[in-house]
C-alpha cells in the first residue's frame, strides 16, 4: 500500500491542469479549463479542468477524478503506476512501500480467481448436458443468447463433482473461495447441487461468487456464495459488469432485488438493471452506482416487504444524493416481480413506468406523512421530529432545501423556522460532509 499521506502529497503537488494537457489540449475559460471531453464524443466542450478544486469533470458523460484519476482512466495505467508517474514528474521519492498482498492469493499461493473462473467455466458445461436445467431456463423465457450473456451454467447432482476439475479436492482454497464445505466429519463436498447457476461478476469482469437456484420446489430457493475474500455482497451488485454499456447508453440504471429480473428484463431489451445481492441496497451500493449515472430508478414488489426495501434504500442514499443526480422508486402491483411484469408489459410499456416512478423526495415525504395524523398539532410535529434525522443527512444543496420546504409546508411551517428549529444555519448545506461530493462538484 502506498501511504494515503503520500498520495495526498502528491495531489497537492502536481497541478492537475499540467497533467491533462500532456494529452488534451485546453482552454481558458473563466477560472477553469476546457476541451471537447477525451471520454467521450463531442462537438462543443462539457470537459472541465478545475485548477484551484485540482478535479477534471465532464457534463456530458459524468467523468470526473483527480490527476491520478485521470491518469487511470485515460492514460489506461494502473492506480501504482499513475502515482508513480506522477511523482517523477513533480519530483517527488515514492516512499517505500510494500507491494500488497495481491488480492485473491491465498496463503499458500492459490489464486481465487483462476479457481472462480475455472467453476464457472465448469458449471457453463455442465449445462450443455442438462437437459433439466435447458428447460428450466427455457420456462422462464430465456434464450440461449442470454444465458451465455450472464454465463448461467448448471452444477450437477452429487457431492464432489469439483473434484474431477480440481484433482487437489483437499486444497484450502477451494473452501475459501466458497466452492466447498467442510464438513464435521472432515468430509468435503461441493456447495452447489443440482442448481442453475448465476456467476457474479466483478466491474472487471472476475468472477466473484455464484447464485445457485433451485430447479423445482426445494430451500433455500437461492443459495449463494458466502462472503469470501473476493465477495463482499455489501458492495456488489449482480448484472453491473454485463450492463456496463447499456447502462452508459441509457445514462440511468434499475435497481431489482433478483437474478431472475436482471436477467429477464435484458432479454426484455432493457440491458441496464442490476441487483442487490440478497441484501437491502447499501450506501456502498448507491455511490457506486451514482458515480456512472445520474438517474438511479429502484423498483420494488407493491407489498409490504417490498415498501420496506424501498425505505431502507432511501435511507442508505440520503448521505449521496448530490444535485443533478435523481433517485426513483418504482412500486409494481401486488405479486409482480419486475420478471413477470416486464413479461407482461414488453419493454416500451415498462420503460415508461419507469418515467413514471415516484421522486425520493416524494417518497421521503409521503412516507413520513403516512405515519402521522397532520390534521392535530402533535401529528404535524411527530412528523418534524421523525423527518429531522433523515433530512439532516441530505447534503445536496438545492435538493435538501426543497426537501425541507416541502416537508415545512406539510407541517404548516415556514422553512426558515424549520431550518432554524433543526439548527441549520445558512452556511450548513454548504460546509456539510465532503462525500463524493467532492468528485462532483456541485457548480463551477
Ligand atoms: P425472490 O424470492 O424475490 O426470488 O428473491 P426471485 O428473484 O423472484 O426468484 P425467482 O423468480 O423465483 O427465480 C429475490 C432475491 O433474494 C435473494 C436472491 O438474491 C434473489 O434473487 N434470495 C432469495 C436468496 O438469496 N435466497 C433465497 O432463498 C431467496
Ligand atoms: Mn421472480
Amino acid at each position: 500500500m502506498i501511504p494515503q499521506s503520500f498520495i495526498q502529497d502528491l495531489l497537492n503537488r502536481v497541478d492537475i491542469v499540467d497533467v491533462v494537457e500532456r494529452y488534451v489540449p485546453l482552454k481558458r475559460a473563466g477560472a477553469n479549463f476546457v476541451a471537447c471531453c477525451p471520454f467521450h464524443g463531442e462537438k462543443t466542450p462539457s470537459f472541465t479542468v478545475s485548477q484551484t478544486k485540482q478535479f477534471y469533470h465532464c457534463f456530458g458523460c459524468g467523468a470526473h477524478g483527480t490527476a491520478i484519476g485521470f491518469m487511470i482512466e485515460y492514460a489506461g495505467v494502473g492506480f501504482i503506476d499513475a502515482v508513480k508517474d506522477l511523482a517523477q514528474s513533480a519530483g517527488m521519492q515514492m516512499p517505500e512501500f510494500k507491494p500488497e498482498h495481491p488480492r485473491g492469493k491465498t496463503e499458500e499461493g492459490d489464486d481465487l480467481y483462476a479457481i472462480m473462473l475455472k467453476a464457472a467455466q465448469y458449471y457453463r458445461n455442465q449445462l450443455k448436458s442438462a437437459p433439466r436445467a435447458i428447460e428450466y431456463l427455457k420456462m422462464r423465457g430465456l434464450s440461449g443468447e442470454i444465458a451465455r450473456e450472464f454465463g448461467i451454467g448448471y452444477a450437477p447432482d452429487g457431492w464432489q463433482n469439483l473434484h474431477a476439475e480440481f484433482p487437489d479436492y483437499d486444497a484450502k482454497a477451494l473452501v475459501a473461495a466458497g466452492l466447498v464445505i467442510q464438513g464435521d466429519e472432515g468430509k468435503r463436498y461441493d456447495r452447489f447441487r443440482d442448481r442453475v447457476m448465476f456467476p457474479i461478476v466483478d466491474q472487471r469482469g472476475n468472477v466473484i461468487g455464484f447464485g445457485g437456484r433451485v430447479l423445482d420446489k426445494g430451500e433455500p430457493k437461492y443459495l449463494n456464495s458466502p462472503e469470501t475474500p473476493l465477495f463482499e455482497k455489501g458492495r456488489e451488485l449482480y448484472g453491473l459488469y454485463q450492463g456496463r454499456r447499456a447502462i452508459r447508453d441509457a445514462g440511468r440504471v434499475i435497481v431489482v432485488e433478483g437474478y431472475m429480473d436482471v436477467v429477464a428484463l435484458a432479454q426484455a431489451g432493457i440491458g441496464y438493471a442490476v441487483a442487490t445481492l440478497g441484501t437491502a441496497t447499501t450506501p456502498t451500493h448507491v455511490q457506486k452506482l451514482l458515480r456512472q449515472v445520474d438517474d438511479v430508478v429502484f423498483c420494488f414488489d407493491g407489498d409490504d416487504a417490498g415498501r420496506r426495501a424501498a425505505w431502507r434504500a432511501l435511507e442508505n442514499s440520503l448521505d449521496q444524493l448530490a444535485d443533478g443526480k435523481q433517485l426513483s422508486f418504482l412500486f409494481l402491483p401486488q405479486g409482480e416481480d419486475p420478471d413477470s411484469h416486464v413479461r407482461k408489459l414488453g419493454k416500451d410499456a415498462f420503460e415508461k413506468l419507469l418515467g413514471d416512478a415516484k421522486p425520493l423526495s416524494q417518497f421521503l415525504i409521503d412516507e413520513l406523512k403516512s405515519h402521522v395524523d397532520l390534521a392535530t398539532g402533535e401529528g404535524r410535529a411527530a412528523l418534524l421530529k421523525e423527518a429531522k434525522p433523515l433530512v439532516m443527512r441530505i447534503s445536496a444543496r438545492f435538493l435538501g432545501r426543497i426537501i425541507r420546504q416541502n416537508l415545512a409546508q406539510v407541517a404548516g411551517l415556514d422553512v426558515r423556522d424549520l431550518e432554524r428549529e433543526y439548527g441549520i444555519k445558512e452556511s450548513r448545506s454548504v460546509q456539510a460532509r465532503p462525500q463524493y461530493r467532492r468528485s462532483v462538484p456541485g457548480f463551477w
